[in-house]
């Protein structure tokens, strides 16, 4: 029922697109994710090219499904892991923080699907130029690095700006979101926030029990001063970030508080001092489910949505 231009493009069965989380969606959450049809993608980060080859090979190992690789523009090794990506021809390279521009040429002649994010209309329009298959428009209730405009108004503005697919990310977590996101016209939706409190995600337990407890206003932006705002839930990391932000201390000082943050919660469980990236619809979740649930909920929610709007509203 949900099919779109999304599915024929990466040879998925759902337009459901599991986001690339550095330190938090590794081999077991991406091949989990492609299984149940949607496209599981593992997050390059900030990991070494050998250790991308490698989780890609892991993910070879349990599924036959197409899958994608994150890579973040801004990491040291992106020029290799690019290399990495093709001579391994994934099926997808998505890209978060900055223009993959200079990469679009030598991924598509590799045959791979190249679905940068976005937060505006004039970067989604300029990578259609530059040759990409689709574009990520990711509003600003993401976790994660962020842009500053909503999912709600961005969406439509990039729908209507550009003729490639466009997948909706932010604030997405369940079958309401999924249709209201078809709605504004995307073709598919990617979420984070909603796999990182999967059974597969093998993210540490207290980031998990940090999620169920998160109400609505627990996410935080920090890191705005220095140019790099990222939500978080709030914690005593945030609460420093906030502290030398309005007390002016210098970029640097700042930026130097991030360092190891992500890794030190997802990994080691420090969810006080480390730095818990979450959406706002993290607010929503109650409870870790396998992916297999979330998806079949969210399709088998929707189609039923659908048909009950469309009666009430003589559809
Ligand atoms: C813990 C976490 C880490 C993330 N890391 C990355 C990343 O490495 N690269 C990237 O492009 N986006 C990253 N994101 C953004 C997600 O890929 C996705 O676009 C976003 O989570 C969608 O919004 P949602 O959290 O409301 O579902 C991250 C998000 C989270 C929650």
């Amino acid at each position: 029922m949900f099919r779109t231009r999304i599915c024929d493009l990466c040879g998925i069965e759902y337009p459901i697109f599991q986001g690339g989380m550095a330190w938090v969606s590794d081999y077991r959450l991406a091949s989990a994710v492609s299984e149940a049809g949607g496209l599981g993608i593992i997050a390059a980060g900030h990991l070494t090219p050998e250790e991308v080859r490698e989780q890609i090979r892991k993910t070879r190992e349990r599924t036959s499904k197409p899958f994608g690789v994150n890579i973040m523009l801004m990491s040291p090794f992106a020029d290799d892991i690019v290399k990495v990506a093709i001579e391994e021809k994934v099926a997808v390279v998505t890209t978060g923080a900055g223009n993959p521009g200079k990469y679009v040429k030598a991924l598509k002649e590799a045959g791979i699907k190249v679905v940068p994010v976005v937060a505006s209309v004039a970067l989604a329009q300029r990578m259609q130029r530059e040759g990409v298959d689709a574009v990520i428009a990711e509003g600003m209730e993401s976790g994660g690095h962020i842009g500053d405009i909503t999912t709600m108004a961005l969406v439509p503005q990039v729908v209507d700006a550009v003729d490639i697919p466009v997948i909706a990310a932010g604030g997405i977590g369940d079958a309401r979101g999924f249709l209201a996101a078809l709605m504004l016209g995307a073709e598919g939706v990617q979420m984070g926030t909603r796999f990182a409190l999967s059974k597969e995600c093998a993210v540490h337990e207290n980031w998990k029990k940090l999620y169920i407890k998160a109400k609505d206003r627990d996410t935080v932006v920090t890191g705005r001063s220095t140019g790099h705002p990222v939500r978080v839930i709030k914690n005593k990391l945030s609460k420093k970030f906030e502290q030398m932000e309005r007390q002016g201390a210098p970029k640097e000082e700042i930026e130097k508080l991030g360092v190891g943050a992500l890794k030190a919660a997802a990994i080691d469980g420090d969810v006080e001092w480390g730095s818990v990236m979450a959406g706002q619809i993290v607010g929503l979740l109650k409870e870790e489910k396998t992916v297999k649930e979330i998806i079949e909920e969210i399709i088998q929610g929707a189609e039923r949505l659908l048909r009950e709007k469309c009666s009430r509203f003589g559809g």
